[in-house]
């Protein structure tokens, strides 16, 4: 018996790496899957490589009218709503004295905004259809810890485990389970701009602060999304049921080290 048999999903920023990997993994375990990004043409993309059971959505989460448009259009799609990943996230870094109100307002109203407003309108969601459901924030390292030049984006991720830590406690009434993933270091094309804007402000050759990170894992590299899908899936699995208002670590050891 496949682990989401029946179940309509919606996975934020999932045109691409790890919500992509997400989408495809919910797909063969029997989901129908909403792969909402900002990126409607690499939504598309997506979703007809991943073929039946994925669908693309146009997603803009610092909007609410294109939350409460995306949601709608799930509903209709797939009869309902059963499971939410809040993905989509950017990143910057600047040293402390040099970070601007743009980045900020920026990195806040995606990561942090964006999460709980697309969360308010899935739980509405659920709340009515009376079934319980499961929403899985994606959080970070970066939240359980500082970093000297990445101010903002820990700061939107600690906020993400503290609004899995409420939403978790408040939700759960209605059967509906609130956790979040907390990743290490993932390859993907994210990461090739993480580094980009590394090697700008630390002086690095490209390449140089992937291979560093990649080589403090202590699992001896960095992660793949494919090692994340499995989290993805158990605690959108009715095997989680009792776990609440949780941020798992999936990071090879990373942040233990
Ligand atoms: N890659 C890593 O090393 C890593 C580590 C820890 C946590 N994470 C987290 O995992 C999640 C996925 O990361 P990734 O590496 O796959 O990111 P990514 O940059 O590859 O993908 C992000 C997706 O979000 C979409 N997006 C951007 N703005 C949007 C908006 N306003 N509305 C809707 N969609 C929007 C983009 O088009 C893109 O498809 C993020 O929350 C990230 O913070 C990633």
């Amino acid at each position: 018996m496949k682990r989401l048999a029946g179940k309509s999903a919606l996975i934020t920023g999932a045109a691409r790496g790890i919500g992509k990997a997400f989408a495809e993994a919910y797909v063969s375990e029997g989901a129908q899957v909403a792969i909402a990004d900002i990126n409607l043409e690499a939504a598309e993309a997506a979703a007809s490589e991943i073929g039946a059971g994925a669908y693309a959505v146009a997603l803009d989460v610092t909007r609410q009218d294109s939350i409460d448009a995306a949601v709608a259009t799930v509903q209709k799609q797939a009869g309902g709503l059963d499971i939410l990943i809040n993905n989509a996230a950017l990143f910057d870094l600047a040293p402390i004295v040099d970070i601007t109100r743009e980045s900020y307002d920026r990195l806040f109203s995606i990561n942090v905004a964006g999460s709980l407003f697309m969360l308010q309108a899935a739980a509405r969601v659920m709340i009515a259809q009376g079934r319980g459901g499961k929403i899985i924030n994606m959080a970070s390292q970066a939240g359980r810890r500082g970093e000297a030049l990445v101010g903002v984006y820990c700061a939107t991720k600690a906020a993400i485990i503290s609004l899995t830590q409420s939403a978790g406690l408040d939700l759960i009434k209605h059967g509906i389970n609130v956790n979040a993933i907390a990743p290490g270091v993932v390859e993907g094309a994210h990461w090739a701009g993480v580094d980009a804007l590394f090697a700008k402000a630390e002086g690095l050759a490209p390449g140089e602060k992937q291979a560093q990170v990649a080589a403090a894992v202590p699992f001896g590299r960095m992660g793949r999304a494919s090692d994340l899908t499995g989290m993805a899936i158990f605690l959108a699995s009715a095997e989680a049921d009792y776990i609440v208002a949780q941020t798992y670590n999936v990071d090879g050891g990373n942040w233990m080290s």
